[in-house]
């Protein structure tokens, strides 16, 4: 089975720093450690990334297209702004889950509109930590039910 692609787009680096109010006091590191444990329970893998680049997370996408079964995505800022992300979402013909640390909605108005949305199976958000394993569980999901239908 192909690996799950968990994808961070910029500033995800700098957690357990950033804003620990609005993001946590956990690192990118374990998060990984806690997707890792997560998808294993649930007989998948992953690829673990973090990137600060778009086209570093654009050429990733494009990748996952033959070698993930699955893409979970926090774009971080570039949800809000990126057309180039939608399109290589489209372009990757994988299940895919957007994700977000925070409650975007409850945030500034800017952060309330996504562009990578339309693109993806589903979005999920403001559950903290828990989101990415939430991404997983959704993803793992799909892949048991598209295998059965
Ligand atoms: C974020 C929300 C985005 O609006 C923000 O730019 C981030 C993190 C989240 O995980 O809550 O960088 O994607």
């Amino acid at each position: 089975m192909k690996p799950v692609y968990v994808l961070n787009g910029p500033n995800l680096n700098m957690l357990g720093l950033r804003e620990p109010a609005v993001y946590g006091s956990e690192t990118l590191k374990d998060v990984e450690d806690r997707c890792r444990a997560h998808a294993s329970s649930l007989g998948l893998s992953i690829d673990f990334r973090q990137t600060n680049s778009e086209g570093e997370l654009v050429s990733w996408i494009h990748e996952a297209r033959d070698r993930a079964c699955g893409i979970a995505i926090n774009a971080g800022a570039y949800t809000h702004t990126s057309i180039a992300l939608h399109d290589a979402l489209k372009a990757a013909e994988c299940p895919a889950v957007e994700l977000h640390l925070s409650n975007v909605h409850k945030r500034e108005a800017f952060r309330h509109h996504s562009f990578i949305a339309p693109a993806v199976n589903g979005v999920i958000c403001g559950f903290g930590v828990n989101s990415y394993e939430l991404a997983i569980s959704a993803l793992h999901s799909i892949l048991t039910s598209n295998k059965k239908g």
